[in-house]
């Protein structure tokens, strides 16, 4: 045997999610993607957008989109948009294009007013009744992995399809309810869009109920929870806030760079694309933008991206998208934040948490969350 191979470096992957070192902490992978192939093509043929230009553009030019239906078709094969699960996710706006995605967004964000947005948080805004909220928060923490760019298997696409199917069965009901007892709430207002026929259609009006809760949820508690994570990781960042209580603002955008609640979100090449960080985008490849690669790219962040520092000045980090998929409910997920770590530092001032070095992550990568976070106090 060749000695020179025996004794080789063997170099890690580029880009390997499912591994947990990467689910851990995906930052050392980020940077070597971002200095050594910023357009780095994976296994799977996907391009890997980790600078911040490129994922920014690609968020924002019109020459690139969703194409769900047929980038699912690719991936799973004619048969797969008869699975509930697919059939629901395609009325989703997040994977529309235009003219679809311009009519269900409108109706939608008419529905999520800033006053609702204020006074509210995202189940008074659904109308959905105090006693069915628990069994919710559980079933729609399950999501996260129909959203990672790896193929789901069959067992996951059955299980999938069975919480959609449950999912659907209850929002009927609760349109049933809606239309009996109007509410204050979006489904009550949607559910009237729906009736006026031409708007949106049953199915769309279940799907976007269904993202919104999903989208909503999750995403808000991992913002949560890493925030909380990355504070008890720097003392020092941690005493500032609670000596400055003023600074919740800007922290809650440092923790949304810092360690971003969504990681990646795709797009598809809706024609040939000529040059994109120096590569070729055939039309119908998918670029996947890595939103926390790029809100530690040195290029936008040049003093000390890895560093936490809740007074960091102009954040704006990729955390919430950008273009016409910007997060629909970016607001209200920062006064949420804001609401739910200021009460918990001015209440539990001496709270620690019991094992801040090794927490348990969740295994999905595209959602960037933690399983649990055990915490003692008094
Ligand atoms: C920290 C919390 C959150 C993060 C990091 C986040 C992130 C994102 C990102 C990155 C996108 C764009 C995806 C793309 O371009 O493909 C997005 C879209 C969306 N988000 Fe959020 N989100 C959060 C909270 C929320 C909340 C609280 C809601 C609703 C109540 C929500 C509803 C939506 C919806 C409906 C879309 C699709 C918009 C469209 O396609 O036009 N999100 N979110």
């Amino acid at each position: 045997m060749n000695e020179h191979v025996q004794t080789a470096k063997i170099e890690p992957p580029l880009f390997n999610p499912l591994a947990p070192e990467f689910i851990r902490d995906p930052y050392p992978s980020y940077e070597r993607l971002r200095t050594t192939d910023p357009m780095h093509v994976t296994p799977f043929g996907m391009f890997l957008a980790s600078r911040h230009a490129e994922a920014s553009l690609v968020l924002r030019d019109k020459r690139f989109g969703k194409d769900y239906v047929e980038r699912s078709i690719r991936r799973y094969g004619p048969k797969i948009m008869e699975e509930p699960v697919f059939r629901s996710m395609s009325h989703w706006m997040l994977q529309q294009d235009p003219p679809d995605h311009t009519r269900l967004r409108g109706l939608v964000v008419k529905a999520f007013t800033a006053r609702r947005v204020e006074d509210m948080i995202i189940c008074d805004m659904l109308g959905i009744p105090a006693e069915h909220r628990e069994v919710f928060y559980t079933s729609s923490r399950n999501g996260g992995r129909l959203l990672d760019p790896v193929p789901l298997t069959r067992a996951e696409i059955d299980e999938a399809n069975t919480g959609n199917i449950a999912a659907k069965m209850y929002f009927q009901q609760l349109f049933e309810l809606r239309r009996r007892n109007p509410g204050d709430d979006l489904t009550t207002q949607l559910v009237h869009a729906e009736e006026d026929g031409s708007k949106l259609s049953n199915e769309e009006l279940t799907a976007n109920i269904i993202l919104l809760f999903g989208a909503g949820h999750e995403t808000t508690v991992n913002l949560i929870g890493n925030g909380l994570l990355a504070l008890h990781r720097n003392p020092d960042q941690l005493a500032l806030l609670k000596a400055n209580p003023a600074l919740i603002t800007n922290a809650i955008e440092e923790f949304l760079r810092y360690d971003s609640s969504v990681q990646l979100t795709g797009r598809v090449a809706l024609e040939d694309i000529d040059d994109l960080g120096g590569k070729k985008i055939p039309k119908g490849e998918s670029v996947l933008c890595l939103l926390g690669s790029a809100n530690h790219d040195p290029a936008v962040y040049p003093d000390r991206p890895e560093r936490l520092d809740i007074t960091r000045p102009n954040v704006k980090p990729l955390s919430f998208g950008g273009g016409i998929h910007f997060c629909l409910g970016a607001q209200l997920a920062r006064i949420e934040a804001e609401i739910a770590i200021s009460t918990l530092l001015r209440r539990l001032p001496d709270l620690r948490l019991d094992d801040a070095e090794n927490p348990e992550w969740r295994p999905t990568f595209v959602l960037r969350g933690l399983k649990h976070l055990p915490a003692s106090w008094g």
